[in-house]
């Protein structure tokens, strides 16, 4: 009997690929720089018994449609508003994402984009390189104090709730709005749970951690925006979706918020002509999360796994659907 067949849209770490070549027929694409090209997908989608894929990888309606073969979706990352999570149900594909692996990694860029920007980092690693260092002055480069300071988290799941205990050890007052309660943050941490309206009016640090879902798209606009306090700094790093990048641009312009730090963007990737990037108030990560050498290959065996568990016969270790 022919081994089954899973394809790969991303070159990976050699020793999850070998893991992988032990039991299936498995085929890559060959790039660790670029995108599978959608041609090429759906092509190789026809044949597989399994995808390993990226969240730039649209996972579709017509591709589940051509690929009559497909068993399981294993995604590369905890989000994964890039597949059809419905329509994957519908034809029976199991689809799971890599939560757990990556959350202590994806807190600690998020705190650390938060104390860049709050400390004005960007514009202090360019003083050096383009020879303005002049003097020691009192304002210069003066950003704003993080510790003590409220923080205000959208979306308390793991990585909410690993933020917030970074945090706590900066004594910041921790407000949170989320779907459910989590009696456990706000035991351990000292959290608050407010509405959403209360977090925008009363947070110096607005910080978005909300998957991007039909609800939460667009979740902070022009009105969220004006609600926040004029000394206001949001960061995001969940989702570009979640954000009216228009809206944002405004609110800075229009001295609304003071700053935002953000990793991710509606349409990505986006280079120097993007609007936001034109503003000293934003610092920009080009969505670098889970971006450590240990966490993106806890992912990618994680991702593997899931595909020897369902092409075995045996329940995913982590499915979301
Ligand atoms: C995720 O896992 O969803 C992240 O955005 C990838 O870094």
């Amino acid at each position: 009997m022919s081994k089954p067949y899973v394809y790969i849209t991303r070159k990976l770490s050699e020793h999850v690929m070998d893991t992988l070549e032990k039991h299936f027929s498995v085929e890559v694409w060959p790039y660790e720089d670029k995108p599978v090209d959608r041609e090429t997908l759906l092509e190789k989608s026809k044949k597989a018994d399994a995808l390993l894929t990226m969240l730039t990888d649209q996972v579709d309606q017509e591709l589940f449609d051509q690929a009559e073969n497909l068993k399981v979706v294993a995604n590369l990352a905890v989000g994964y508003d890039n597949i059809d999570l419905q329509y994957a149900k519908s034809r029976n594909v199991t689809i799971t994402n890599t939560p757990d692996v990556l959350t202590d990694t994806t807190a600690d860029l998020t705190f650390g984009l938060l104390l860049a920007t709050a400390r004005r980092m960007k514009e202090a690693l360019q003083v050096i390189p383009n020879n303005e260092w002049t003097t020691w002055s009192p304002y210069m480069l003066a950003g704003a104090d993080v510790h003590h300071k409220t923080i205000g988290i959208v979306g308390m799941g793991q990585i909410g709730e690993a933020v917030a205990k970074r945090a706590s050890g900066f004594d910041m007052k921790i407000l949170y709005h989320n779907r459910s309660r989590k009696k456990e943050a706000e035991e351990k941490m000292g959290a608050t749970y407010v509405s959403f309206e209360e977090l925008l009016q009363e947070a110096d640090y607005v910080v978005c951690m909300t998957p991007l879902t039909e609800e939460t798209k667009d979740l902070f606009n022009k009105e969220a925006f004006q609600k926040m306090k004029s000394s206001a700094i949001f960061i995001n790093t969940s989702r570009g979706g979640v954000v009216d990048e228009q809206a944002l641009e405004q609110a800075l312009v229009n001295g609304e918020i003071e700053a935002c730090g953000l990793d991710v963007f509606k349409n990505e990737p986006i280079d120097q002509s993007h609007p936001l990037i034109k503003l000293d108030q934003v610092t920009a990560f080009p969505h670098i999360g889970s971006s450590s050498v240990e966490t993106r290959e806890k992912m990618m065996e994680l991702a593997a796994d899931n595909i020897t568990h369902v092409l075995n016969g045996k329940d995913p270790l982590t499915p979301v659907n």
